[in-house]
């Protein structure tokens, strides 16, 4: 008898869709399995007034297929201009969802994030009041500190001060990587959320670097040792509530990933969900599945979850396409380097 698995339609809460050509060749991938995504505005040059925000959100509506559903949820680039009350109006209006913060070089495309948090205070200030939630990039990007330990490093020196100084700003500690990070997570209260991504419950730091160097597999924030993916499954398919997907699906092309100076980023929104259904099969957690994916996220941002249902179905090992095609080149899928017997069947 086949197994199969329905759920309410799942949502993205951490997506680029990048712009252009790419835009165009990607967006169908996430606009298949997924309802609303949370739009990253880290394109070049950023996504930073409302202004900026309509223009890429109208961009993103006209590039979707015929007859697709999908809504993206946009957000502001936060950087040490931002005008509180632009982001108030932007919130208030439904425009955007959230305010993304990237410390100034953490990552790709991060050079006008924010270098003295003290700067951005008054806005913190403001979207606490107003209940808007801040999405961090949570590493710190002082060069002594060992990329591996960023992120723990980040959650002691910035964020941590941060929440204690802003009671009340809601903040979702996205793609998390380690076991320091699922614990500052759960003693927070109910203003703290996080996302996980798809990879890094599937993937440690040997799939990047052992037996030769798997560019595909770089992301950031890196993947970590096996212990903390251990923690990431054990958070994402215990029922916890404040956790939720979060795909990170990033793409670049195969050219500027397989490269002396390779991009970071994993291309994951094809095949999130059959990689889902197999990662909670294996931890004995499907009946969680439709939590992390579809409730939690809606629940954290107050929305409601979605109507609509996907089916995922168990049977014959999936076929995963290598790579999509894009005008500026291909773009390689994320390969989870085991086999997927789940697809996505209605
Ligand atoms: C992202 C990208 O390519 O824009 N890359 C990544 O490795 N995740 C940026 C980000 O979210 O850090
Ligand atoms: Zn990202």
């Amino acid at each position: 008898m086949t197994q199969t698995l329905t759920l309410r339609r799942p949502d993205d809460w951490h997506l680029h869709l990048r712009d252009g050509a790419m835009l165009r060749a990607v967006l169908p991938e996430s606009a298949r399995d997924f309802a609303r995504a949370i739009i990253m505005p880290n394109l070049v040059p950023p996504v930073v007034t409302a202004a900026d925000a309509t223009a890429y959100r109208e961009r993103i509506l006209a590039a979707l297929p015929e007859g697709a559903s999908f809504t993206p949820l946009m957000t502001l680039y936060l950087t040490e201009a931002t005008d509180p009350a632009d982001v108030v109006a932007a919130h208030a209006s439904g425009l955007i969802a959230a305010v993304k913060l990237y410390p100034a070089g953490a990552t790709t495309n991060s050079a006008s994030g924010v270098r003295d948090m003290d700067r951005v205070q008054p806005v913190f200030e403001a979207m606490a009041e107003a209940g808007i939630p801040l999405c961090v990039h949570g590493e710190v990007t002082r060069a002594e500190i060992d990329i591996f330990d960023r992120e723990a490093v980040f959650i002691e020196e910035v964020l941590d001060p941060i929440r204690r100084r802003t009671p009340g700003l809601r903040v979702v500690m996205e793609h998390i990587t380690t076991a320091d990070a699922c614990a500052y997570l759960r003693q927070g209260g109910d203003n703290l959320g996080a996302t996980i991504t798809t990879h890094h419950l599937m993937i440690n730091r040997n799939h990047i670097l052992v037996g030769g160097i798997k560019p595909h597999y770089y992301c950031l924030p890196v993947a970590k040792r096996e212990r903390h993916r251990e923690a990431l499954v054990e958070l994402a398919t215990s029922g916890f509530e404040r956790v939720f997907l979060g795909t990170d699906s990033a793409p670049h092309t195969q050219a500027s990933k397989e490269s002396a100076c390779g991009c970071a980023g994993v291309f994951s929104a094809s095949v999130t969900m059959p990689c889902l259904a197999q990662v909670f099969e294996a931890a004995g957690a499907l009946d969680r599945l439709e939590a992390f994916a579809s409730l939690n996220g809606p629940a954290f941002y107050r929305m409601a979850p979605n109507e609509a249902r996907i089916t995922l179905e168990k049977g014959e090992a999936l076929v995963i396409p290598p790579r999509i095609d894009t005008e500026d080149g291909p773009v390689v899928i994320f390969d989870p380097g085991t086999e997927i017997l789940w697809r996505v069947t209605g």
